[in-house]
C-alpha cells in the first residue's frame, strides 16, 4: 500500500494532510524518515508517525441496540446516524447491514465488510430476522387465522410484483406480534400488517440470525466476537 494511503487509513489524517506530515519528516518506516507519499509499505514494515506506531485496523463487526430517532443511513440527515453512536476510530467507515426505520428500535449490525453484509441481507441466505410489533388493533380469532395463512403463504405488498417469502407469526398477547422474516423489504413489517387491515404502532427487532441483543440496552453497542462473525459464513 502507498504510504500516504496507509497514513490516511490508520490516522485521522486525510490523504493531503498525510502528504504534508510526510513532507515535514514526521513519518518513519523501520526507523528511517520517509518523505515520499508514493513509497510502498507492507505488512512487515514498522510505520511511526511522531514516534507513535501505526497499524491497519482489520474488518470490523458491531451490534447496536438502536434507539428511536436514529437513522440507519450513510448520509447525515435530520437525525443522528447509527454510526454516530459507535465510539470506535474511523467509525464512519461502518455501514448498517440492512436498515431499520427511524422509529424502529433494536438490533442493527454495522460493518465495513461488504461481503459479510451481503451474506446477512441476501434473501437467498434465508437469515431469520425476528421483530416484535405492537399493533393498534387486537389480532385474534378469525382475523388471526387469516393472518397466519397469508403471512405463511406470502402476500403481495402494494406496488410489488413478487409475494413476500413465507413468514412466521406468533402472538405474544392480543396486541403484540412476533414476526420472523427471511428478507428485508422496505417497511416490510408495517406493510404486511397494513395488508391485513392492522397498524403497527411500535416496532423492535430482537434478533438477526443467531444474534440477539442480550443485555445490550437501547443506545449501547458492542463488537461481535469471531464466532458471531463466522456464524454468517
Ligand atoms: N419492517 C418495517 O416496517 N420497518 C423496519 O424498520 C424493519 C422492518
Amino acid at each position: 500500500m502507498r504510504l500516504d494511503r496507509f497514513l490516511a487509513e490508520t490516522t485521522e489524517l486525510t490523504r493531503s494532510l498525510a502528504k504534508k506530515a510526510l513532507q515535514r519528516g514526521e513519518v518513519s518506516v523501520n526507523g528511517v524518515v520517509v518523505k515520499q507519499p508514493a513509497s510502498h509499505v507492507g505488512e512487515s514494515d514498522r510505520v511511526e508517525w511522531d514516534g507513535q506506531p501505526l497499524a491497519l485496523v482489520g474488518l470490523r463487526y458491531v451490534m447496536l441496540n438502536k434507539p428511536a430517532d436514529v437513522e440507519c443511513s450513510a448520509r447525515r440527515g435530520l437525525y443522528p446516524r447509527a454510526v454516530d453512536l459507535i465510539d470506535l476510530p474511523k467509525a464512519e467507515r461502518l455501514q448498517p447491514v440492512g436498515r431499520l426505520d427511524v422509529d424502529t428500535t433494536g438490533l442493527v449490525l454495522l460493518t465495513d465488510d461488504g461481503q459479510w453484509s451481503h451474506r446477512v441481507t441476501s434473501p437467498r441466505k434465508r437469515c431469520a430476522k425476528v421483530y416484535l410489533a405492537t399493533l393498534a388493533e387486537p389480532l385474534a380469532g378469525e382475523a388471526l387465522a387469516e393472518a397466519f395463512r397469508r403471512f405463511e403463504e406470502g402476500l403481495l405488498l402494494e406496488g410489488e410484483e413478487k409475494p413476500t417469502l413465507p413468514a412466521e407469526l406468533v402472538m405474544r398477547s392480543s396486541h403484540e406480534a412476533e414476526l420472523t422474516l427471511y428478507e428485508g423489504r422496505y417497511h416490510q413489517v408495517k406493510r404486511m400488517f397494513a395488508a391485513i387491515g392492522n397498524h403497527v404502532t411500535a416496532l423492535h427487532r430482537e434478533s438477526v440470525g443467531p444474534l440477539s441483543l442480550g443485555a445490550l440496552a437501547l443506545g449501547e453497542w458492542r463488537e461481535l466476537n469471531d464466532e458471531e462473525v463466522a456464524a454468517f459464513a
